[in-house]
């Protein structure tokens, strides 16, 4: 049973507090997990308990904790992680550290909202990853066997960002994601290897035209650029001259991140930093945005576009998906946000063909793992992915090896949060030895 659980604030990767828990087994300690934080977060995300907000929202206030801006500028999880040491520790004591599902369903019951604003998704997420890490230790087995059983052996490719933009990075380009993936490697060390040696140079390449090597919050390079098509063409410069070809070896995958750009009064999707570097403004309707990533598909080897339009766009999403669906992975990030009541609605529309899944969109690991296995079934892509705030917290790798998820997505191959979850898939690779498999086509 489980004995004990409690949590503390620790930092992220953009040195904003959030929360740590770790949970005793058998008054041992067992295991700890932390939860991530986005910055292009979906409207329809579970609510991310946030001390100031509090105060903004009208929410519960409590007494000795400061529900103002002076504290981390709001951004505390103090309420937070005494939901989980007053609240959920006692319900969750003495409960089956193997009962997952069980675990998952009380914190969802003692929060009684359908937002998870109660308690907080990230209060409860903690608890969740936990459990599941102290149940893989007491039993000796890696995290990806606990959860994925005898038969997994799948690693996922990867798709790396190394350009960043939109509210990832202080630069012109629009796009928040450029991404590279390794579709001609035979092994996930392989790709990995392919993946690095592209962006150590596109690193040297920038650097010889005098263009900042600063990176983003995800390890990608962010240099102010004029165009998407601008950055296309470094990458591809980039994969040249490391060897590969591009098309080939390496395909590029694009996460938009629409929702960031749409301008809902006007129904157009404002292309702010395009505009800037033009000297006129660059704005796009739906239409006119499916067309110019018409072009970019004509011109670069694009295998996969996340959140191509705004997420509540559900029109442009079927024009969408009709043109471009059939030889393109439409990823839904924001519009779907792991939630399966959304998903449920894409499937019924014919929407997108392949879902991002970050467990703290939707809070709880059980609801994840419902999302994937749902997506599977309507035979949608699974994308195992991190967000732009990250821990050194490693279990999405673990993740999309337990669910087979056949792609992940963890940012550049720089910034050790991100590189930690690269280097726990090359561990699990060389564990499962000659059985590891690997989708060679990111689209199968
Ligand atoms: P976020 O970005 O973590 O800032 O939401 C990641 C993404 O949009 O995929
Ligand atoms: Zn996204």
């Amino acid at each position: 049973p489980i004995t004990d659980l409690y949590a503390r604030e620790i930092l992220d990767s953009r040195g904003n507090p959030t929360v740590e828990v770790e949970v005793l087994a058998a008054d041992e300690f067992c295991g700890r997990a932390s939860v991530p934080s986005g910055a292009s977060t979906g409207r329809y995300e579970v609510v991310e308990l946030r001390d100031g907000r509090q105060r903004e929202k009208n929410l519960e206030k409590k007494p000795g904790i400061k529900h103002t801006k002076e504290r981390y500028g709001g951004m505390g999880v103090e309420l937070a992680v005494d939901h989980v040491n007053s609240r959920i520790a006692p319900a969750v004591i003495g409960m089956n550290v193997f009962d997952q599902a069980a675990v998952d369903e009380m914190l969802k019951k003692l929060d009684g909202t359908k937002d998870k604003s109660n308690l907080g998704a990230n209060a409860m997420l903690g608890v969740s990853m936990a459990v599941a890490r102290a149940a893989a230790n007491s039993l000796g087995i890696p995290l990806y066997s606990y959860l994925g059983g005898v038969n997994v052996k799948m690693l996922p490719v990867p798709m790396m960002n190394i350009m960043n933009g939109g509210k990832h990075a202080d630069n012109t380009i629009d796009i928040q994601e450029f991404m590279i993936v390794p579709s001609g490697a035979e092994t996930y060390k392989e790709g990995l290897r392919m993946c690095a040696e592209v962006y150590q140079m596109l690193k040297k390449i920038l650097k010889e035209e005098g263009l900042s090597t600063a990176v983003g919050d995800e390890g990608g390079f962010a240099p102010n650029l004029p165009d998407a098509g601008t950055v296309l063409e470094w990458m591809e410069k980039a994969v040249r001259r490391a060897g590969y070809e591009p098309g080939q070896h390496i395909t590029f995958a694009l996460d938009v991140a629409a929702s960031e750009l749409y301008d809902s009064t006007f129904q157009k999707y404002v292309f702010e930093g395009e505009g800037k570097m033009q000297g006129k403004p660059c704005v796009r309707s739906s239409e006119e945005l499916i067309d110019y990533y018409e072009e970019l598909l004509e011109r670069f080897p694009i295998v996969s576009l996340e959140d191509p339009l705004d997420e509540e766009d559900w029109d442009g999403w079927e024009l969408i998906t009709t043109r471009l669906g059939l030889h393109t992975q439409l990823v839904g990030d924001d519009l779907f946000v792991t939630n399966t009541k959304r998903l449920k609605k894409g499937i019924r529309k014919k929407v997108a063909n392949a879902i991002l899944i970050k467990v703290n969109q939707i809070g709880t690991l059980t609801e994840a793992f419902d999302a994937i296995e749902l997506a599977k079934r309507a035979g949608y892509q699974t994308i195992i992915s991190h967000r732009s705030g990250e821990t050194a917290d490693t279990m999405i790798a673990d993740i999309a090896v337990a669910f087979q998820a056949g792609q992940i997505k963890t940012g550049a191959p720089c910034r050790m949060e991100r590189v930690e979850k690269y280097n726990q898939l090359l561990r699990i690779e060389e564990r499962l030895g000659e059985i590891a498999q690997y989708p060679t086509k990111t689209r199968n």
